[in-house]
């Protein structure tokens, strides 16, 4: 199948066709957001389903009945694709949301409610890697060609949700004060039950310690892995070819060093620093 055929734009923006269409994304134009509603904010790659995970059980004070009889994509769906039409109205408030819109995409409603954002940053080197392995086995997107081709790709933004640049720098300037709060992949994978923790404040949740340690347990990586709602084998084979990439791949921090060539680094990093400009200072990794 050609580009054109996997995949439409939007403002843009490369997405693909078979998770989202023209009606899917008029949906989201004009989604009402509720004030209790949450939305997870990432760009591809950067752990989204695990913060898919994550919400609900924050949000429903560490019940385990849903992650165990609905499919992630139903218990938070993506404001932007198809499916949330579909589901919207069997979702109990609060609602868990999740999406890839970079921040001027989002609807009018969201601007006006005081639905809150957890946006998720992971460092752009593990971001290629895994999107790398995901476009293997993704049978909805376009093959990646070599680790390097697809590297090119990433850095002029000819893959999908454009640049990693553009989404990270339009989520640090938004006039949302504290309905934002800011993690990272890193972050959780370094202290999970310390990220659930701020997550559940910042959702004014307030957990027992009882239940952090609980949905930390349901969300590892293991068990995330294991469970047949959340990790994607519920999906037909040409849609997600478990033998060619796992969805669940390895889910770890630095794997970017076993793939990244001296010279793709020194690109990499040029190119990056340019585009950031001043603002590679604030973020939580080196680009080196
Ligand atoms: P890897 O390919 O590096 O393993 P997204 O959900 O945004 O598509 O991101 C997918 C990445 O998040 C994959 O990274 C996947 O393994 C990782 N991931 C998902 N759940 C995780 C968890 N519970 N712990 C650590 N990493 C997780």
């Amino acid at each position: 199948m050609s580009s054109k055929e996997m995949y439409l734009l939007h403002h843009g923006l490369k997405l693909p066709k078979e998770t989202h269409d023209l009606e899917s994304l008029k949906f989201a134009q004009e989604f009402t957001f509720k004030n209790e509603d949450v939305v997870a904010v990432t760009y591809p790659k950067s752990g989204t389903i695990w913060m898919q995970e994550i919400l609900p059980l924050v949000l429903n004070g560490g019940d385990l009945t849903l992650i165990h009889t609905v499919p992630n994509w139903d218990r938070a769906p993506w404001l932007e694709e198809k499916r949330l039409a579909e589901v919207v109205d069997q979702l109990k408030s609060p609602r868990a949301l999740v999406s890839h819109f970079p921040y001027h995409l989002m609807p009018p409603s969201f601007h006006t409610s005081k639905a809150k954002v957890i946006y998720v940053m992971r460092n752009p080197k593990d971001i290629i890697v895994s999107s790398y392995y995901f476009h293997q086995m993704a049978g909805f997107l376009e093959d990646p060609g070599t680790f390097d081709e697809f590297m090119d790709k990433f850095l002029e933004g000819r893959v999908l949700f454009g640049k990693w640049t553009d989404h990270v720098k339009s989520w640090r300037h938004t006039e949302l004060g504290d309905r934002i709060m800011y993690i990272t992949y890193e972050e959780m994978c370094q202290d999970l039950p310390a990220a659930l923790r701020r997550i559940s404040e910042f959702l004014g949740r307030h957990l027992s310690e009882e239940s952090i340690q609980k949905i930390a347990e349901h969300c590892s990586f293991k068990n995330m892995k294991a469970n047949n709602m959340s990790n994607f084998s519920l999906v037909p084979k040409k849609y997600m070819d478990p033998d060619k990439s796992s969805f669940f791949r390895k889910g770890v921090v630095g794997d970017w060093k076993n793939h990244f060539s001296s010279e793709s680094l020194a690109k990499f990093t040029s190119v990056l620093r340019k585009e950031l400009g001043s603002e590679s200072v604030s973020l939580p990794w080196s680009l080196d």
